[in-house]
């Protein structure tokens, strides 16, 4: 890492998402962990996919901090995260098969909800009967554990896997309530408790060892001196609050989760880093300004692969949108960028900016409140050159070619932020740091 970055030594780091999930977070949290002695997991759930390559070595991550392929580096997963144990250890099985321990570096927030089997049911039942007005989800069972979180009246915690005799009591009631209201509205068939309770105990056993209290385990190390990066997981536009609802995702995915969802105040962050494509994706429904349903879109998805690391389903792809973008910088208190992907749109004879939306005859450069007006948006774009060259050796910033430095400089010029990490390959060294001045 270069001088620039070494005072990354003795920082706090959150690195977000800018647009609508998938940038490349797992890549920046994966370089930046070099330094980090604990990364954190604090929102989102296996609905998360997050790809760090070493090498030949290819990981894709759903719960398991980036950082866990550093074996040095102590994984959070915080209570704002919605936990399918199941998926979880899956994990912890395939990353032991590739020699990766995280037995005595893993602790899991007791207050962490626990996604069950019937959280996923009420995903596809809720989906299919929306049919053509569905949101896409990636059928994960993220909604209805959130929204049993928010009704606490049917909500289990990783904490309720200490105690299986109360468990069994509590599991009981909710898979009882749950039949009969998936019964009613969709005609499904009845979920069986013993089976879930079968699951809980394995869950209890394999993962009773790393429940604690991750608030206090944060606060203690803070103390101690220790570096921590917190890594988000969607993406701005996905937050529930402040994305493009309802075609969002059901928490704080902006850097907004990050006190509620670990109990750290974001003054404790020194630096917040907001990852971005280089052009723009989404997956899922929702309105999309930019989106090329055309041969660039396609040129976009097969240079870039942009085929979903959790659902495998292909996302929809578009120019970047430095409205939106601007926006979730604001949003987040964003210091500085890290755009992927700039070697992808290598090729291109011109390359186009969305600079302002016309809506209903007015010109804005503010992101719209609601997904409703966003649909009406049109965009203004400023068209720059593109560059032939291929980027993926390139090392050093003024390696780049001059067309690519100054797509660099209108894209900060619009958003407003400094882009200080650039992407060039979907490998760790693929990536450079640039010195601002
Ligand atoms: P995340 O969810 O934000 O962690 O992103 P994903 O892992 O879902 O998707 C990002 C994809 O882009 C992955 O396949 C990465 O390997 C790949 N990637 C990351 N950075 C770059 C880059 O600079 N160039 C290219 N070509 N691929 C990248
Ligand atoms: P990472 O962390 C991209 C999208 C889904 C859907 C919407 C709601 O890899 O960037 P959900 O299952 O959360 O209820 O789906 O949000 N979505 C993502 N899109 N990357 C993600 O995570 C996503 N997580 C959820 O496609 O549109
Ligand atoms: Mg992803």
């Amino acid at each position: 890492m270069p001088d620039a970055f070494k005072e990354l030594n003795r920082m706090n780091c959150c690195v977000t998402g800018l647009q609508w999930g998938d940038e490349g977070k797992g890549k920046v949290v994966d370089i930046l962990a070099e330094k980090a002695d604990i990364v954190v997991r604090y929102g989102g759930g296996a609905n998360a996919g997050h790809t760090v390559i070493i090498g030949d070595e290819k990981f894709a991550l759903h719960i398991m901090p980036s950082g866990a392929v550093r074996e040095k580096t102590a994984c959070v997963i915080a209570n704002g995260v919605v936990v399918d144990p199941g998926t979880l250890l899956e994990e912890i099985t395939q990353l032991a098969q590739r020699g990766i321990d995280v037995s005595r570096r893993l602790f899991i927030s007791e207050n962490a909800h626990i996604v069950l089997d019937y959280h996923k049911l009420e995903d596809q039942l809720r989906e299919s009967a929306l049919g053509k007005n569905k949101i896409g989800t990636t059928a994960r069972g993220i909604g209805p554990c959130y929204a049993d979180k928010i009704g606490r009246s049917f909500a289990l915690r990783m904490a309720d896997l200490r105690n299986l005799t109360a468990l069994k009591e509590k599991l009981v009631k909710i898979v009882d309530y749950k039949n009969k209201l998936f019964s009613a509205l969709y005609g499904a068939e009845s979920i069986d408790a013993d089976a879930i309770f079968n699951k809980c105990k394995v869950y209890s056993a394999k993962l009773g060892p790393f429940i604690c209290n991750t608030t206090q385990y944060l606060h203690e190390a803070m103390d101690a001196g220790k570096n921590i990066l917190f890594e988000g997981a969607q993406g701005a536009l996905l937050d529930l609050d402040h994305g493009t609802f309802p075609f969002v995702t059901s928490s704080n995915a902006s850097t907004l989760g990050l006190g509620p969802g670990c109990g750290v105040p974001t003054k404790c962050v020194d630096r917040f880093i907001g990852v971005v494509k280089a052009y723009a994706t989404r997956v899922g429904s929702g309105p999309f300004p930019t989106e090329q349903d055309n041969e660039i879109g396609n040129l976009i998805r097969e240079k870039g692969h942009e085929y979903g690391t959790t659902t495998g389903r292909p996302r929809r792809c578009g120019w970047f949108d430095a409205v939106s973008v601007g926006y979730t910088v604001r949003l987040g208190g964003i210091n500085e960028i890290a755009m992927m992907h700039l070697d992808t749109l290598a090729g291109m004879k011109e390359v186009k900016i969305c600079k302002a939306y016309h809506i209903e005859g007015r010109q804005t450069t503010f992101f719209p409140g609601t997904a409703e007006d966003l649909e009406k948006a049109e965009c203004v774009y400023e068209t720059l050159p593109g560059w032939s060259e291929d980027l993926s050796a390139a090392t050093r910033y003024e390696d780049l070619p001059a067309n690519t430095r100054n797509y660099i400089a209108a894209v900060e010029k619009f958003v407003g932020c400094p882009i200080t990490i650039v992407g060039v390959g979907p490998q760790r060294s693929q990536a450079i740091f640039r010195k601002i001045m």
